[in-house]
């Protein structure tokens, strides 16, 4: 059984996430503010932001956004990316998003990512007084191995914290979360939002002529991150079928990665609110058992944990 989010007023959480990792810096005020209406009018309510995201402006202009209906939203951030994970960094920037946020109570709160030099267990103490306080909700991790999630699990019971979400990267050229993340969710009953359902834009198949403009040509990290050949053909490939479909090429990367039977809740995003419009779409689109297969069927499915590939259905 898959755990069930709510709002502060007990509105289930949206189908989809947005991600607001670009309020600040690619998208203004105006454009952000855009994005985050289309998102409402779309009948999304979860909104994902990290005290990490562009110097601050990212958390500052979705607590402006979402001043008039705060208890019918769920706000995520993150701690902890930078810094460590040690008590006295991770209420430092808890403490900043709160205040960037103008809020007293952060819905989902993530460790942004595993740091093998805190204890874990200190770390969770953090958390299960945050969340006895009133001051978080949900506790998310994020960029987790799963046999961390499992230490987490193993550790929290003295404090009786429990996972309640995770944000993995998932898409069709990154599909790591398919082997033990998403089954492992799926068992202890935790949420999924996973993270670049496009690939950072490269399943949008603007790459695929070889001269598209974008993150992934700016940000040499997502170069590197999604710069394989196979990823590029894949891209290409999933173009060429949503072309046949007469649909975006993001529509189907959306709907795809929601559709993995985990049941995650993808976390879109875009610069502007006419490339978002393709990946809001996806939450009409019918993905029916063959479409899924075909799209799976584009890159390659990854080994599973036990190598025993010849077992594999
Ligand atoms: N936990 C973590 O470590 C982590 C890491 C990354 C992201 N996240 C979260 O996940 C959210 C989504 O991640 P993401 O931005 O990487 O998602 P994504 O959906 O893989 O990539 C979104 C990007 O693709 C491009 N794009 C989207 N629609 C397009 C269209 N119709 N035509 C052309 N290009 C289009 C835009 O970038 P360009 O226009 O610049 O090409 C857009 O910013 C973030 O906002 C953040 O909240 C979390």
């Amino acid at each position: 059984m898959t755990a069930h989010l709510t709002s502060p007023d007990g509105t289930p959480a949206s189908r989809f996430a947005f991600g607001t990792m670009q309020f600040g810096g690619r998208a203004d005020k105006v454009a952000s503010a855009a994005m985050y209406n289309a998102c409402r009018q779309a009948g999304l309510n979860h909104f994902d932001t990290a005290w990490v995201y562009t110097d601050g402006q990212s958390e500052e202009i979705l607590g402006d956004l979402i001043k008039e209906e705060r208890d019918r939203l769920i706000i995520a951030s993150k701690v902890g990316y930078s810094g460590g994970a040690g008590a006295a960094n991770l209420q430092a920037q808890f403490d900043t998003s709160r205040k960037r946020l103008k809020l007293d109570c952060i819905d989902i709160l993530y460790l942004h990512r595993f740091d093998a030099e805190t204890p874990l267990q200190q770390i969770l103490e953090w958390f299960a007084a945050r969340k006895e306080a009133g001051e978080i909700r949900y506790l998310g991790l994020s960029n987790f191995a799963a046999w961390q999630v499992m230490k987490a699990q193993m550790l929290g019971v003295q404090f009786g914290l429990t996972a309640d979400i995770l944000q993995p990267m998932y898409s069709l050229v990154k599909r790591q979360a398919e082997v033990e993340i998403l089954p492992m969710c799926t068992d202890q009953g935790i949420a999924i939002a996973p993270y670049s359902p496009l690939g950072g834009g490269l399943l949008t198949g603007k790459y695929a002529a070889g001269d598209g403009q974008g993150r992934l040509s700016e940000d040499e990290r997502y170069n590197s991150r999604y710069g394989q050949d196979w990823m590029r053909q894949a891209a290409a490939d999933l173009a060429r079928l949503a072309q046949d479909h007469q649909v975006h090429p993001a529509t189907l990367a959306v709907a795809w990665a929601a559709a993995h039977p985990a049941n995650p809740m993808p976390i879109i995003s875009a610069r502007n609110a006419e490339q978002l419009a393709p990946s809001l779409a996806a939450l009409e689109f019918d993905m029916d058992a063959e479409l899924y297969a075909e799209i799976s069927g584009l890159s390659p499915r990854p080994a599973p944990a036990t190598d025993r590939l010849e077992e594999q259905e």
